[in-house]
């Protein structure tokens, strides 16, 4: 699969043609859809969000992906990484998917509606897998409340959530990616994840908007034992 969609920076801009009722922010965000080639690449490919193309791209670069894994899908709603998940592990393969939102089927996946950060929600997880994980991903984030600080926190408890979870779940040699924010913690994280994985990276993904400071971190041959 390409891992980028195709007519990125080319084509003409959408502009909206009334504004009437929209606030400015709303506004924005409209126009920004409207002209955005993810958003226009994902439609057409069939994929539930743009985000899907920040996995593509990430499998692209690390090669995260192969036949036959055990997936976990944490913060998966609309489903856009859990229908990436399900074509590369094939039907070999199992993907676990969890949302505190409610989230439409996919074809191939177990899709489980909770809040992760209760213990309940994590016990359903682990016994919809049927074995250790080889890999975890997380995309759980907060609503933004626009006060920096507060988002940060907020999104660092939730990676904090995910990987402690990984540790106790995943396969030795699994692997393990999660949505941090810029500024602040994130490198305390990937000391962390030093100590667990033989390999450790940040990565900014094209898809991932350059004016968001959302980044993930991603830990790659798992050291510990699992289960
Ligand atoms: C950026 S979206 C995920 C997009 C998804 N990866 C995709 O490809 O479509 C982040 C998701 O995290 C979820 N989330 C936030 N807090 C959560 C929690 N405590 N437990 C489970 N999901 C959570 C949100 O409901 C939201 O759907």
């Amino acid at each position: 699969m390409a891992s980028r969609p195709p007519g990125t920076g080319r084509g003409m801009t959408t502009r909206l043609k009334t504004a009437e009722g929209r606030s400015t922010a709303s506004q924005r965000w409209l126009t920004r859809q409207l002209n955005d080639p993810y958003v226009k690449a994902a439609k057409e490919r069939g994929f539930r969000s743009r985000a899907a193309f920040k996995l593509t791209e990430m499998d692209a670069r690390l090669h995260l992906l192969k036949t036959g894994m055990r997936v976990v899908d944490l913060g998966a709603a609309p489903g856009g990484w859990t229908q990436v998940a399900v074509q590369a592990v094939g039907p070999r393969g199992q993907v676990v998917a969890i949302d505190i939102l409610p989230m439409d089927p996919v074809a191939g996946a177990t899709v489980l509606q909770g809040d992760f950060q209760e213990e309940e929600a994590e016990q359903r997880v682990i016994a919809a897998m049927g074995g250790r994980a080889d890999l975890v991903l997380s995309d759980m984030a907060p609503n933004t409340t626009g006060h920096q600080a507060t988002d940060h926190l907020r999104i660092m408890a939730l990676a904090e959530l995910a990987l402690d979870f990984a540790r106790r779940v995943l396969a030795p040699g699994g692997a393990f990616v999660a949505k941090v924010l810029q500024g602040g913690t994130e490198a305390e994280m990937l000391a962390v994840l030093k100590r667990d994985f033989a390999t450790v990276k940040h990565v900014k993904p094209p898809a991932s908007r350059k004016d968001s400071a959302e980044m993930y971190v991603v830990g790659m041959g798992f050291r510990g034992a699992g289960l």
